[in-house]
């Protein structure tokens, strides 16, 4: 019998992870693209039976770990390698004694959302995302600040991670005014803008839609600035859907997925 070993991830992984990492999704991977800057950061795990065939990476912060990119090699899955991964990094934070554990699964990736399951998590959260065109637009009235109830927006989107959004991290968001709302008519609307860590001139924008009103006035603040600073794309994360704005392009909606483990 073949032992299964977790490791750390080395440059030299690189070319037979992503020989399996090209057709992953109907749309392709993204892993090429991030591997570098996983590498670089850390928490990027192998699994490897004589040689790799899984991967996982992961964030760790204060009281939680993101968990993301599982990928196994396809003449590898059902042999429970994806279920040991998570669960190697879950007894990194238990040691660390971090609480919780989340990762985001798409609504439609049935095989992953069993397997999250099948580990403990429940849906905590579901999110869509959309597509925004940057485009000048001055037909908008907006407000900077954090002058409105803090509860509704417990967590903020960071390069593709939901993180709890403390004082510390609003205050230093507003300070840059990358914290804007709009209370003109009806329940006030939220959106934190932040650059992509991982790809150049991505704006990756948490929004707490209220009022239809509110939230057009802020798509327009955030089209215009998005084509003022010359982004390349700009991505939508919202809790709500938005079918009526029909300048947001629907791409994906994705379950959050929690565990506690405590
Ligand atoms: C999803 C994926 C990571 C699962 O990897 P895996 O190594 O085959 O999963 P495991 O063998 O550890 O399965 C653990 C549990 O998940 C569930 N599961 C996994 N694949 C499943 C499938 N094809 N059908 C039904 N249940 C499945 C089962 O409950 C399974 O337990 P069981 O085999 O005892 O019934 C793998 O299919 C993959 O790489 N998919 C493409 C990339 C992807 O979707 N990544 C996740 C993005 S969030």
């Amino acid at each position: 019998m073949c032992t299964i070993v977790i490791r750390n991830a080395v440059d030299s992984d690189k070319s037979i992870i992503l020989n399996f990492c090209q057709n992953t999704f109907s749309w392709g991977d993204y892993i090429q693209d991030i591997w570098n800057s996983w590498l670089s950061e850390g928490s990027l795990f192998i699994v490897e039976k004589k040689y790799p065939v899984g991967i996982i990476h992961a964030l760790f912060s204060k009281n939680q770990v993101w968990i993301e990119g599982i990928r196994i090699n396809p003449d590898f899955r059902r042999q429970g390698l994806a279920k040991k991964l998570v669960q190697h990094l879950e007894l990194i934070a238990k040691q660390k004694q971090i609480q919780f554990s989340f990762m985001l699964i798409d609504i439609e990736n049935q095989k992953s959302l069993l397997m999250a399951k099948n580990l403990g998590y429940g849906i905590f959260q579901t999110w869509n995302f959309y597509l925004l065109i940057p485009q000048i637009n001055n037909n908008y009235e907006i407000k900077f600040g954090t002058n409105f109830d803090h509860s509704k927006i417990p967590q903020y989107v960071k390069s593709w991670r939901w993180l709890p959004l403390d004082k510390k991290t609003m205050l230093s968001l507003h300070k840059q005014k990358k914290i804007i709302f709009s209370d003109k008519t009806g329940s006030i609307s939220i959106a934190i803008l932040t650059d992509s860590e991982h790809f150049d001139k991505i704006l990756i924008v948490t929004l707490i839609s209220g009022s239809l009103s509110n939230t057009l006035n802020l798509i327009s603040y955030i089209q215009n600035y998005g084509a003022e600073n010359k982004y390349r794309k700009i991505q939508i994360l919202t809790r709500s859907k938005l079918s009526e704005i029909n300048t947001l392009e629907h791409k994906i909606t994705f379950n959050l997925m929690k565990k506690s483990l405590a």
